[in-house]
Protein backbone atom coordinates (compact mmCIF):
# COMPACT_ATOMS: atom_id res chain seq x y z
CA UNK A 1 0.00 0.00 0.00
CA UNK A 2 3.14 2.05 0.62
CA UNK A 3 2.78 5.31 -1.69
CA UNK A 4 -0.42 4.68 -2.89
CA UNK A 5 -2.77 7.42 -4.19
CA UNK A 6 -6.38 6.48 -2.35
CA UNK A 7 -9.52 7.53 -2.52
CA UNK A 8 -11.89 6.48 0.21
CA UNK A 9 -15.64 7.78 0.18
CA UNK A 10 -18.02 7.01 3.27
CA UNK A 11 -15.03 7.20 5.11
CA UNK A 12 -16.90 8.64 7.87
CA UNK A 13 -19.16 5.60 8.18
CA UNK A 14 -18.47 1.98 9.89
CA UNK A 15 -16.77 0.76 7.51
CA UNK A 16 -14.86 3.21 5.63
CA UNK A 17 -13.63 5.17 8.79
CA UNK A 18 -11.79 1.56 9.58
CA UNK A 19 -10.41 1.10 6.13
CA UNK A 20 -8.98 4.31 5.88
CA UNK A 21 -7.15 3.99 9.65
CA UNK A 22 -5.77 0.65 7.92
CA UNK A 23 -4.67 1.96 4.90
CA UNK A 24 -3.26 5.67 6.75
CA UNK A 25 -1.39 2.88 9.04
CA UNK A 26 0.00 0.96 6.20
CA UNK A 27 1.41 3.92 4.26
CA UNK A 28 -0.93 4.71 1.66
CA UNK A 29 -1.16 8.80 0.35
CA UNK A 30 -5.39 8.95 1.38
CA UNK A 31 -7.85 11.15 0.59
CA UNK A 32 -11.18 10.99 2.57
CA UNK A 33 -14.70 12.34 1.93
CA UNK A 34 -18.16 11.72 3.39
CA UNK A 35 -20.84 14.73 4.06
CA UNK A 36 -19.93 14.84 8.05
CA UNK A 37 -17.12 17.68 8.19
CA UNK A 38 -16.82 17.30 11.95
CA UNK A 39 -16.48 13.35 11.83
CA UNK A 40 -14.04 13.95 8.76
CA UNK A 41 -11.86 16.19 11.05
CA UNK A 42 -11.44 13.49 13.37
CA UNK A 43 -10.89 10.94 11.13
CA UNK A 44 -8.34 12.66 9.73
CA UNK A 45 -6.64 13.95 12.83
CA UNK A 46 -6.44 10.07 13.91
CA UNK A 47 -4.93 8.97 10.45
CA UNK A 48 -2.54 12.00 10.64
CA UNK A 49 -3.50 13.68 7.39
CA UNK A 50 -3.02 16.65 6.67
CA UNK A 51 -6.34 19.22 6.03
CA UNK A 52 -6.13 19.26 2.79
CA UNK A 53 -6.32 15.28 2.12
CA UNK A 54 -10.39 15.75 3.50
CA UNK A 55 -13.42 16.91 1.45
CA UNK A 56 -17.10 16.86 2.30
CA UNK A 57 -18.98 16.46 -0.25
CA UNK A 58 -22.67 15.25 -0.70
CA UNK A 59 -21.44 12.64 -3.65
CA UNK A 60 -25.16 12.61 -4.80
CA UNK A 61 -24.81 15.66 -6.62
CA UNK A 62 -23.00 16.14 -9.61
CA UNK A 63 -21.07 19.15 -8.87
CA UNK A 64 -20.31 18.19 -5.81
CA UNK A 65 -18.38 15.11 -6.98
CA UNK A 66 -16.78 17.39 -9.87
CA UNK A 67 -15.54 19.56 -6.52
CA UNK A 68 -13.76 16.26 -5.13
CA UNK A 69 -12.68 15.10 -7.97
CA UNK A 70 -10.84 18.64 -7.96
CA UNK A 71 -10.03 18.85 -4.94
CA UNK A 72 -8.36 15.28 -5.02
CA UNK A 73 -5.98 16.34 -7.90
CA UNK A 74 -4.77 19.84 -6.20
CA UNK A 75 -2.99 17.49 -3.56
CA UNK A 76 -2.25 14.20 -5.27
CA UNK A 77 -0.79 13.78 -8.80
CA UNK A 78 -2.71 10.15 -9.59
CA UNK A 79 -5.08 7.95 -8.25
CA UNK A 80 -4.55 4.37 -8.05
CA UNK A 81 -7.46 2.88 -5.45
CA UNK A 82 -10.71 4.05 -5.31
CA UNK A 83 -12.86 2.57 -2.08
CA UNK A 84 -16.37 3.30 -2.49
CA UNK A 85 -18.14 3.07 0.70
CA UNK A 86 -20.65 5.64 0.72
CA UNK A 87 -24.15 4.00 0.67
CA UNK A 88 -27.58 3.99 2.87
CA UNK A 89 -29.74 1.13 3.28
CA UNK A 90 -33.84 1.56 3.46
CA UNK A 91 -34.88 -1.77 4.31
CA UNK A 92 -38.95 -1.84 4.50
CA UNK A 93 -41.98 -3.46 3.21
CA UNK A 94 -43.33 -2.26 0.00
CA UNK A 95 -46.66 -0.61 1.77
CA UNK A 96 -44.36 1.50 3.80
CA UNK A 97 -41.72 1.88 1.03
CA UNK A 98 -42.15 5.57 0.22
CA UNK A 99 -41.15 7.20 -3.26
CA UNK A 100 -38.85 9.28 -1.37
CA UNK A 101 -36.92 6.35 0.09
CA UNK A 102 -36.80 4.15 -3.30
CA UNK A 103 -35.03 7.45 -5.08
CA UNK A 104 -32.99 8.68 -2.35
CA UNK A 105 -31.39 4.63 -1.81
CA UNK A 106 -30.81 4.91 -5.68
CA UNK A 107 -29.45 7.94 -5.72
CA UNK A 108 -26.97 6.88 -2.98
CA UNK A 109 -26.18 3.21 -4.30
CA UNK A 110 -26.49 3.73 -8.27
CA UNK A 111 -26.25 7.26 -9.18
CA UNK A 112 -23.08 8.20 -6.50
CA UNK A 113 -21.23 5.27 -8.13
CA UNK A 114 -21.80 6.31 -11.36
CA UNK A 115 -20.94 10.06 -11.14
CA UNK A 116 -17.67 9.39 -9.09
CA UNK A 117 -17.00 6.72 -12.18
CA UNK A 118 -18.16 9.76 -14.60
CA UNK A 119 -15.08 11.93 -12.48
CA UNK A 120 -12.62 9.36 -12.01
CA UNK A 121 -12.40 6.70 -14.81
CA UNK A 122 -10.57 8.89 -17.45
CA UNK A 123 -8.13 9.45 -14.83
CA UNK A 124 -7.80 5.12 -14.21
CA UNK A 125 -8.16 5.17 -18.21
CA UNK A 126 -4.86 7.69 -19.18
CA UNK A 127 -2.77 5.23 -16.88
CA UNK A 128 -4.62 2.07 -18.24
CA UNK A 129 -4.37 1.18 -14.41
CA UNK A 130 -6.20 1.06 -11.10
CA UNK A 131 -8.72 -0.39 -8.79
CA UNK A 132 -12.34 0.79 -7.79
CA UNK A 133 -13.74 -1.34 -5.27
CA UNK A 134 -17.77 -0.70 -4.54
CA UNK A 135 -19.80 -2.86 -1.59
CA UNK A 136 -22.79 -3.92 -3.29
CA UNK A 137 -23.56 -6.71 -0.11
CA UNK A 138 -24.99 -9.71 -0.93
CA UNK A 139 -28.34 -8.13 -0.96
CA UNK A 140 -26.51 -6.85 -4.85
CA UNK A 141 -26.54 -10.98 -5.42
CA UNK A 142 -29.79 -12.27 -3.64
CA UNK A 143 -33.04 -11.00 -2.91
CA UNK A 144 -34.55 -10.56 0.72
CA UNK A 145 -38.22 -9.35 2.05
CA UNK A 146 -38.58 -5.31 2.41
CA UNK A 147 -35.25 -5.07 0.14
CA UNK A 148 -37.08 -3.70 -2.94
CA UNK A 149 -35.01 -0.08 -3.27
CA UNK A 150 -31.84 -1.21 -1.49
CA UNK A 151 -31.32 -4.35 -3.77
CA UNK A 152 -32.71 -2.39 -6.58
CA UNK A 153 -29.78 -0.06 -6.22
CA UNK A 154 -26.83 -2.77 -5.40
CA UNK A 155 -27.75 -5.28 -8.53
CA UNK A 156 -27.98 -1.97 -10.61
CA UNK A 157 -24.62 -1.08 -9.00
CA UNK A 158 -23.51 -4.84 -10.04
CA UNK A 159 -24.83 -4.27 -13.70
CA UNK A 160 -23.24 -1.16 -14.12
CA UNK A 161 -19.45 -2.66 -12.76
CA UNK A 162 -20.05 -5.45 -14.98
CA UNK A 163 -20.54 -3.39 -18.09
CA UNK A 164 -17.87 -1.06 -17.14
CA UNK A 165 -15.70 -3.73 -17.10
CA UNK A 166 -16.36 -5.43 -20.20
CA UNK A 167 -15.25 -1.86 -21.44
CA UNK A 168 -12.10 -1.55 -19.90
CA UNK A 169 -10.96 -5.59 -20.40
CA UNK A 170 -7.97 -4.52 -22.56
CA UNK A 171 -6.22 -2.45 -19.39
CA UNK A 172 -4.95 -3.60 -15.90
CA UNK A 173 -7.97 -1.20 -15.07
CA UNK A 174 -9.60 -3.96 -12.03
CA UNK A 175 -13.11 -3.53 -10.80
CA UNK A 176 -13.91 -5.53 -7.34
CA UNK A 177 -17.46 -5.86 -6.05
CA UNK A 178 -17.50 -7.15 -2.16
CA UNK A 179 -20.45 -8.64 -1.53
CA UNK A 180 -20.68 -8.25 2.83
CA UNK A 181 -23.84 -9.37 4.97
CA UNK A 182 -24.44 -7.96 7.77
CA UNK A 183 -21.60 -5.81 9.04
CA UNK A 184 -22.38 -4.04 12.78
CA UNK A 185 -22.27 -0.50 11.77
CA UNK A 186 -24.26 2.57 12.06
CA UNK A 187 -25.94 1.45 8.45
CA UNK A 188 -28.32 -0.52 10.83
CA UNK A 189 -28.80 2.38 13.30
CA UNK A 190 -32.33 3.25 11.59
CA UNK A 191 -33.24 -0.24 10.12
CA UNK A 192 -36.03 -2.13 11.83
CA UNK A 193 -35.59 -5.13 11.62
CA UNK A 194 -34.78 -7.93 14.33
CA UNK A 195 -31.39 -8.94 14.11
CA UNK A 196 -28.29 -9.98 16.43
CA UNK A 197 -25.70 -6.70 15.92
CA UNK A 198 -22.70 -8.83 17.76
CA UNK A 199 -23.54 -12.03 15.30
CA UNK A 200 -22.49 -9.49 12.15
CA UNK A 201 -18.91 -9.07 11.01
CA UNK A 202 -16.93 -6.22 12.85
CA UNK A 203 -15.75 -3.49 10.95
CA UNK A 204 -12.12 -4.43 11.20
CA UNK A 205 -12.85 -7.66 9.63
CA UNK A 206 -14.50 -6.13 7.19
CA UNK A 207 -11.90 -3.34 6.43
CA UNK A 208 -9.19 -6.27 6.65
CA UNK A 209 -11.30 -7.74 3.65
CA UNK A 210 -10.80 -4.60 1.88
CA UNK A 211 -7.33 -4.46 2.84
CA UNK A 212 -6.11 -7.24 1.41
CA UNK A 213 -8.44 -6.42 -2.04
CA UNK A 214 -5.83 -4.04 -2.44
CA UNK A 215 -3.19 -6.29 -2.29
CA UNK A 216 -4.15 -7.71 -5.44
CA UNK A 217 -1.68 -9.63 -7.86
CA UNK A 218 -0.12 -8.13 -10.98
CA UNK A 219 -1.46 -11.38 -12.80
CA UNK A 220 -4.86 -11.81 -11.43
CA UNK A 221 -7.89 -9.88 -10.13
CA UNK A 222 -10.34 -10.36 -7.19
CA UNK A 223 -13.67 -9.69 -9.29
CA UNK A 224 -15.68 -10.60 -6.68
CA UNK A 225 -15.47 -11.50 -2.64
CA UNK A 226 -18.00 -12.71 -0.62
CA UNK A 227 -17.82 -12.15 2.94
CA UNK A 228 -20.70 -12.99 5.54
CA UNK A 229 -21.18 -13.06 9.35
CA UNK A 230 -20.14 -16.54 10.75
CA UNK A 231 -23.55 -17.27 12.77
CA UNK A 232 -26.65 -16.34 10.78
CA UNK A 233 -27.71 -12.58 12.37
CA UNK A 234 -31.12 -12.49 12.18
CA UNK A 235 -33.13 -14.02 15.11
N1 LIG B 1 -23.16 -2.61 7.25
C1 LIG B 1 -23.61 -3.64 6.54
O1 LIG B 1 -24.20 -4.60 7.07
C2 LIG B 1 -23.38 -3.68 5.05
C3 LIG B 1 -23.60 -4.89 4.39
C4 LIG B 1 -23.43 -4.97 3.02
C5 LIG B 1 -23.02 -3.85 2.32
N2 LIG B 1 -22.81 -2.66 2.98
C6 LIG B 1 -22.43 -1.50 2.18
O2 LIG B 1 -21.18 -1.02 2.66
C7 LIG B 1 -21.11 0.40 2.45
C8 LIG B 1 -20.69 1.05 3.76
O3 LIG B 1 -21.65 0.75 4.75
P1 LIG B 1 -21.45 1.05 6.31
O4 LIG B 1 -21.95 -0.11 7.03
O5 LIG B 1 -20.09 1.58 6.58
O6 LIG B 1 -22.53 2.23 6.48
P2 LIG B 1 -22.53 3.53 7.42
O7 LIG B 1 -21.75 3.30 8.66
O8 LIG B 1 -23.96 3.94 7.54
O9 LIG B 1 -21.73 4.61 6.54
C9 LIG B 1 -22.32 5.17 5.40
C10 LIG B 1 -21.38 6.22 4.83
O10 LIG B 1 -22.01 6.81 3.68
C11 LIG B 1 -21.83 8.23 3.78
N3 LIG B 1 -22.90 8.93 3.09
C12 LIG B 1 -24.24 8.84 3.31
N4 LIG B 1 -24.89 9.67 2.47
C13 LIG B 1 -23.94 10.30 1.72
C14 LIG B 1 -23.99 11.26 0.69
N5 LIG B 1 -25.16 11.74 0.24
N6 LIG B 1 -22.83 11.69 0.15
C15 LIG B 1 -21.65 11.22 0.61
N7 LIG B 1 -21.53 10.28 1.56
C16 LIG B 1 -22.68 9.84 2.12
C17 LIG B 1 -21.88 8.50 5.28
O11 LIG B 1 -21.19 9.68 5.60
P3 LIG B 1 -21.84 11.07 6.01
O12 LIG B 1 -23.00 10.81 6.89
O13 LIG B 1 -20.69 11.80 6.64
O14 LIG B 1 -22.22 11.65 4.71
C18 LIG B 1 -21.06 7.33 5.80
O15 LIG B 1 -19.69 7.64 5.70
C19 LIG B 1 -22.49 0.81 1.92
O16 LIG B 1 -22.43 0.90 0.52
C20 LIG B 1 -23.39 -0.34 2.32
O17 LIG B 1 -24.49 -0.48 1.44
C21 LIG B 1 -22.96 -2.56 4.33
Amino acid sequence: MRGKYVLVTGATGGIGQQVAKLLAGAGAHLFITGRNAAKLEALGTACNLPASNRFAADITDATEVTALHGRFFEVFPQIDILINAAGIGIIKPMDQLEEKDFIHTLNLNLVAPFLLLKNFLPDFKARKSGLIINIPGVLGKVPMAGAAAYSASKYGLVGMIQSVREEIKRTDIRFTNLFLGGVDTPFWDTIDLRVQRDKMVQAEEAAKAIWFLCQQPLSGVVSEMVLQPFNHQAI
